[in-house]
């Protein structure tokens, strides 16, 4: 009998020219470059570009104003999935524009705050950092491109893996990207950022770390924003964000520079304690820090509050998730997998007994 992957890992169920995650090699190549070089140099809008028919974001942002329609809800991912599942337009275009000014206005409104119509002269970034927080300044903008461009795609993780597979039936972007939000809602997927920040918290302070997480590993938990299906060496990603959140440390002033100075050393120290602790407990496995690990701090530094976070994960991912309907559509194949009966059949136990 086959061997049931119930994680499907090692099966590969589509050719993509949109990104490549190399595990061992703990490289991300996105449709032709490596992440490292795109990140802070090329804007979202052009390396979206490199992955689909281009954009207009701006246009796109100012028809979603016309569509808002937003529950009053606490959860941002949960405000995101019935707000873009209402949308009429059906284009990337509508979708990507929604998810931004959608995420942005939700934010607002559970801090008590009036939306902010879009900007459609502005960059997607600069746009939605105003949209959220009422100002985009540099070198803030560049953080949050550089995050955008981070996270735009990354190999069948398991959002766009559940777009494609909408895609694959025949149904429309809007259905896909709902389901594929939904996916990234999971703690397991894109939902860790905050609980990341929240660990980092209850640390709070470098000679604490060690004993916190063993602590929680002696609970039976995990640690938030350590680990990989695919990555066995650091994730690329956490190194780039890294980066990003040691510039804005450098340039900024004041109390601003030594909060994000202070809360960087904190994640570094637990970063490693995890990293060491895991090392004892998993001989089998590498568990390094992943994306989710420097998205915490970066979002954090970048004043972005901790319940947004997810929601902006989506803000990027919709670019790639809407990047692989439209390849699904022109070579894909309707996806539909195998399941192993392990329940009674009837009639099988006639004459036992
Ligand atoms: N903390 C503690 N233990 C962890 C761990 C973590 N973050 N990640 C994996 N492990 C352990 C598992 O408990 C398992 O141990 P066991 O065999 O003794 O049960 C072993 O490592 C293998 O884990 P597995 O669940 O097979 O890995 P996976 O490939 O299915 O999981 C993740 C990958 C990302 C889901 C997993 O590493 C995780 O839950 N990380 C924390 C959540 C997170 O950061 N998510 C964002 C991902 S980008």
């Amino acid at each position: 009998m086959d061997p049931v992957m119930s994680g499907l890992e090692g099966v590969v169920v589509a050719e993509t020219r949109l990104s490549d995650v190399r595990g061992d090699a703990g490289r991300l190549v996105i449709a032709g470059a490596d992440v490292e070089t795109l990140a802070g140099r090329v804007p979202l809008e052009d390396v979206a570009a490199m992955m689909m028919p281009r954009l207009d974001f701006g246009r796109g942002r100012a028809r979603a104003w016309n569509e808002l329609a937003l529950a009053p809800v606490k959860n941002g991912m949960n405000a995101l999935r019935a707000a873009v599942a209402r949308l009429e337009a059906d284009d990337a275009e509508a979708i990507v524009g929604a998810v931004a000014v959608f995420a942005a206005a939700w934010s607002r409104g559970i801090r008590g705050l009036e939306p902010l119509a879009p900007d459609p002269s502005l960059g997607h970034a600069a746009d939605y950092l105003r949209m959220l927080t009422g100002q985009a300044r540099e070198p803030l903008v560049r953080a949050m491109d550089a995050y955008l461009v981070t996270v735009i795609d990354h190999g069948m993780n398991a959002s766009t893996f559940t777009a494609r597979v909408i895609a694959s039936t025949g149904s429309d972007l809007v259905s896909a990207v709902t389901g594929a939000i939904g996916a990234l809602k999971g703690p397991l997927h894109g939902g860790a950022p905050g609980p990341v920040l929240e660990m980092l918290d209850a640390i709070g302070a470098p000679e604490r770390a060690e004993a916190w997480i063993r602590t929680e590993l002696a609970a039976g938990r995990r640690i938030m924003g350590m680990g990989h299906r695919i990555y066995r060496v650091r994730d690329p990603r956490a190194a780039v964000l890294e980066r990003e959140v040691e510039r804005l440390e450098g340039i900024g002033s004041g109390d601003g520079s030594t909060r994000i100075r202070a809360k960087l050393a904190l994640a570094r120290a637990t970063e490693s304690a995890a990293e060491r602790v895991l090392a004892e407990r998993h001989k089998e496995r590498v568990l390094r820090a992943n994306v989710e690990f420097y998205t915490a701090v970066l979002l954090d530094a970048i004043g972005i509050p901790r319940e947004a976070f997810s929601p902006t994960f989506a803000v990027s991912r919709v670019c790639g998730w809407c990047a692989h309907v439209l390849e699904q559509r022109k070579t894909g194949r309707l996806i539909r997998p195998l399941s192993r009966y392990v329940g009674p059949v009837p009639g099988a136990n006639l004459g036992n007994d």
